[in-house]
């Protein structure tokens, strides 16, 4: 069954010679009818709005999903307890290299898609110890391929038309951009230029050979700089937030002219259930917010917006910026064109950056005990370590 179509929707989807994802029912009976999908790093920031809004959307609420999370220092099941007793929602704490467990979920479960999160992807954790970035992100997308290849290879019929792999990946992979250069198309050359971008860059090579080679029905998805709810305060805008809120300097890296495109989470997850449900085998669709910003800009934003909602006796938060030394190969600029996500499926971003960060504001004010709770001794010692020998600047 080809999804609801909206005109836009209904053109492309006759256009799309693959089954879609059938997000207009649930199924039963025989096990190829499965309509669990299996999420990677369901309990992240972006894999938790994912689950969240996918068990909460109209269209894919009555739809069973499996949540495969190694609960590094970076999964959090605080993120899902609004999924506390709901059977709809069944968590597995496990690891994407562990080719065993792999096999199991897939025999139990029996999923009708994988959407793939998990990975670490902090750009100055990359820096400081990249072992564990090649081993999830590498090994652990080549893992889960293999398992998802094995699951695949055995279904038949309808149910191994409809099966997807959808791989989610970043901007970054792209390289850096010059400030007048045309924003990334799904066609720039792959330059990574971070052991984190190196290692995406490598995980998407994997998935579009599985393509090519086994004709798994795999998607990709290269999506820019995330922000909104859940997100760990390791991160631009979450830290910037929670070191004003302490009263601590707010560290700009180099000249804080470094340019990123930024994009709600929601969506971002709206794009990748338009991306599951219709998008065409073996593509990327890069996934973009339309709003390139300066760091400098969008800390000065953040200032302003606390200023308003959680005024300082000591004055402006923007008191607190300080230049610190630069992240090494920092990348200056990126830029998506999401043009063909929007020709092809009709996804546009529905929030602003000002309505998003808004949002996203009042969501850190709204919930100190999220933050109080992740800021555990792991995370001061990381704090301590990153920004150690960054000395402030003038
Ligand atoms: P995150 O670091 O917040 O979450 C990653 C999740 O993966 C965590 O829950 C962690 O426990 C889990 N995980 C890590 N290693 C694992 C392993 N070996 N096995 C199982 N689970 C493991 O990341 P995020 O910001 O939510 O990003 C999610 C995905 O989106 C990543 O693939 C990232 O590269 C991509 N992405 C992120 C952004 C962004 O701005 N955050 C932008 C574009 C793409
Ligand atoms: O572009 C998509 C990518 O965006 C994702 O693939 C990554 O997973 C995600 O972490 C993010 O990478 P960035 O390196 O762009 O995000 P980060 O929040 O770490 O940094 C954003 C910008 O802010 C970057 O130019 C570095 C700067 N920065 C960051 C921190 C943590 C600072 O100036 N000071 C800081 O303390």
């Amino acid at each position: 069954t080809l999804l609801r179509a909206d005109g836009v929707r209904g053109r492309a989807a006759r256009r799309s010679r693959q089954i879609p994802i059938d997000t207009t029912c649930a199924g039963s009976g025989s096990p190829n009818d499965s309509m669990t999908i299996l999420v990677t790093g369901g309990a992240g920031f972006i894999g938790s709005n994912f689950v969240l809004d996918w068990l909460a959307d109209p269209a894919t609420r009555g739809l069973p999903l499996v949540n495969l999370d190694a609960l590094t220092y970076a999964g959090n099941l605080h993120n899902l307890d609004a999924l506390r007793g709901d059977a709809r929602h069944v968590f597995v704490q496990g690891d994407i290299c562990e080719r065993a467990l792999l096999d199991r979920i897939f025999a139990e479960h029996r999923p009708r898609a994988v959407v793939h999160f998990a990975a670490e992807s902090h750009v100055d954790r990359s820096i400081l110890g990249p072992g564990a970035f090649i081993r999830t992100n590498v090994e652990g997308t080549f893992a889960l391929l293999e398992a998802a290849r094995a699951h695949w290879g055995a279904l038949a019929g309808d149910a191994r038309a409809a099966f997807r792999f959808l791989h989610v990946s970043t901007d970054e992979v792209y390289g850096s951009l010059a400030s007048d250069a045309p924003a990334f198309t799904e066609t720039h050359p792959y330059e990574p230029n971070s052991p984190y971008s190196a290692s995406k860059a490598a995980s998407d090579h994997l998935v579009r050979a599985w393509h090519h080679t086994y004709g798994l029905p795999v998607l990709t998805t290269n999506c820019s700089n995330n922000y909104g709810p859940f997100q760990f305060p390791e991160k631009l805008i979450p830290l910037m937030i929670v070191n004003a809120l302490a009263g601590k300097p707010l560290p700009i890296y180099g000249d804080g002219q470094n340019v990123r495109d930024w994009l709600y989470v929601g969506d971002h997850c709206s794009a990748i259930r338009e991306v599951l449900a219709r998008g065409r085998l073996g593509e990327t669709y890069n996934v973009g917010g339309w709003n390139e910003m300066a760091n400098l800009e969008i800390v000065h934003t953040l200032c302003a917006l606390l200023d308003e909602l959680r005024p300082s006796a000591a004055g402006s938060h923007a008191r607190l910026i300080t230049y610190v030394k630069d992240r090494p190969g920092h990348d200056r600029r990126y830029a998506i064109d999401a043009r063909k996500i929007e020709r092809e499926l009709g996804w546009r971003p529905a929030e602003t950056f000002q309505s998003g960060i808004r949002k996203t504001v009042q969501w850190y004010l709204d919930n100190p005990a999220w933050i109080a709770n992740v800021q555990s001794g792991a995370y001061r010692d990381w704090v301590a370590r990153n920004y150690a020998g960054r000395e402030a600047r003038a």
